[in-house]
C-alpha cells in the first residue's frame, strides 16, 4: 500500500515530461527523458547511461534533453519497472531478477549455475536470437528490454562467518533480490531467504536483521556492505545481467531515424558499461581487502552446484517454453567451458 501511493505521487510528479526552453527571442519545448537506475554516479551503469545520454543529447538534442536519475531516486528497482511501465519515466536499469515478477520468461537468467563462464554468459547476451524472445514479451505490459549491462558474479558474504559450504548457510537470515527464483535457491542451499529492496540491505546488515547478503564484489565497495561484512566466498553461484528497459509507447513513438539512433546509444551504454566493469571490480577488490580489511574465501564450489541443481529442473518442468533457450545456452557452455583456477 505505501509503496502504491509512492507510486502514485512519483507518477504524478513526473508527469510534466517536456521543458520550456527561451533563448534569443524564441521558445522550444523539448521532450525529456528520464532514465532512473539504483546505482551510484561512480558505478559503470551510471557512466555508461552518461554516455548514452550525452550521446542522445548531441544527435537529438534540439528535440529531447536525457536526465540520468542515480541512486533509487526514482524509487526501487520494482517502482521504477512499474514507472516504465506508464510511461511515468521512459527507461530504468532493473536486474534480471526482478524482472522475473513481470514475465516467467527472464527465470531462466536468474538459475544459478547457468552459465559454465563469463565468456559464455557474455555470447549468450550478446546474441540476440536468445534475448529478442525475452527482451520482448512485456510488450503488452508496456515496455520491453533494449540491452543489457554486466553485473559480474554473485557470491554470498557475511557479516562475521565465513561461507566455505552449503552447510554454513544453515540459521543465516541472507538477503536475496525480490524473485521467486532466488528464495528457491536460498532454500536449497539451506540458508533463510529474506526478501528485499537493494537501498535496503546495508540498515539491515548493520542493524543485525540480516547475518549476510549476495551479490558482486562492488556491493562491497560502492555500497558500503564491505564495512559491515568481513567474508566474501567466492561460490559463484550466479551471473544475473542487469536489463535496460524502455516505455513501449514512448519507443514506438520515435521517428525511423531516431529509433536508429536509439539504437546506437544502446549500443554505446552497453559497451562503455562492460568495459568499466572490468576495472571497476578490480578496484573493489582492491579496496574492499586492504581497506575494508575483507577476507575472501575461494570454496569448493561443487556442493554449492549439486544443491542448487533441481532448480533447472524445476524452472524448465514450470515454463517448458524456456527449454529452447536453455539448450542453445548448453552450446555456449560447451563452447566455452570452465577454465579451473
Ligand atoms: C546488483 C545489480 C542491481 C541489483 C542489485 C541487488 O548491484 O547490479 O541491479 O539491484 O545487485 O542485489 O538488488
Amino acid at each position: 500500500m505505501k509503496n502504491k501511493k509512492r507510486i502514485v505521487a512519483l507518477s504524478a510528479l513526473l508527469s510534466v515530461g517536456s521543458l520550456m526552453i527561451t533563448g534569443c527571442g524564441t521558445t522550444e519545448q523539448k521532450r525529456i527523458i528520464r532514465i532512473g537506475h539504483n546505482q551510484s554516479t561512480n558505478h559503470p551503469t551510471h557512466i555508461g547511461l552518461t554516455a548514452f545520454s550525452d550521446f542522445i543529447n548531441e544527435e537529438l538534442g534540439d528535440k529531447y534533453v536525457v536526465e540520468v536519475y542515480p541512486s533509487e531516486l526514482l524509487g526501487s528497482q520494482t517502482e521504477m519497472v512499474q514507472l516504465t511501465q506508464t510511461g511515468a519515466i521512459d527507461y530504468c536499469v532493473a536486474s534480471n531478477a526482478i524482472l522475473e515478477t513481470f514475465s516467467k520468461n527472464y527465470e531462466i537468467f536468474n538459475l544459478p549455475y547457468l552459465f559454465a563462464s563469463t565468456e559464455a554468459y557474455h555470447s549468450v547476451m550478446d546474441d540476440e536470437t536468445i534475448t529478442e524472445p525475452i527482451f520482448t514479451s512485456t510488450e503488452k505490459a508496456g515496455f520491453e528490454a533494449v540491452t543489457w549491462l554486466d553485473a559480474g558474479t554473485r557470491n554470498f558474504y557475511t557479516v562475521d562467518k565465513p561461507i566455505e559450504k552449503p552447510e554454513d548457510l544453515k540459521g543465516l537470515k541472507i538477503r536475496v533480490q525480490q524473485s521467486p527464483t532466488n528464495i528457491e535457491m536460498m532454500n536449497l542451499l539451506g540458508g533463510s531467504a529474506t526478501p528485499m529492496g537493494f537501498g535496503e540491505v546495508y540498515t539491515a546488515l548493520q542493524s543485525n536483521i540480516i547475518d549476510g547478503a549476495e551479490n558482486n564484489e562492488m556491493a562491497l565497495t560502492d555500497n558500503g556492505h564491505g564495512d559491515v561484512c568481513k567474508y566474501y566466498s567466492y561460490d559463484m553461484h550466479q551471473m544475473v545481467p542487469d536489463i535496460l528497459i524502455g516505455n513501449v509507447a514512448f519507443m514506438e513513438d520515435l521517428t525511423e531515424e531516431e529509433q536508429a539512433i536509439f539504437e546506437e546509444g544502446y549500443e554505446i551504454l552497453n559497451q562503455t558499461q562492460r568495459n568499466e566493469w572490468v576495472s571497476a571490480v578490480e578496484a573493489a577488490k582492491e579496496k574492499a581487502a586492504n581497506t575494508q580489511k575483507v577476507q575472501f574465501i575461494y570454496p569448493d564450489q561443487a556442493p554449492f552446484v549439486e544443491a542448487c541443481a533441481p532448480l533447472h529442473e524445476s524452472v524448465l518442468t514450470n515454463n517448458p517454453a524456456l527449454q529452447s533457450t536453455y539448450d542453445a545456452i548448453q552450446e555456449y557452455n560447451a563452447k566455452y567451458p570452465s577454465v579451473a583456477k
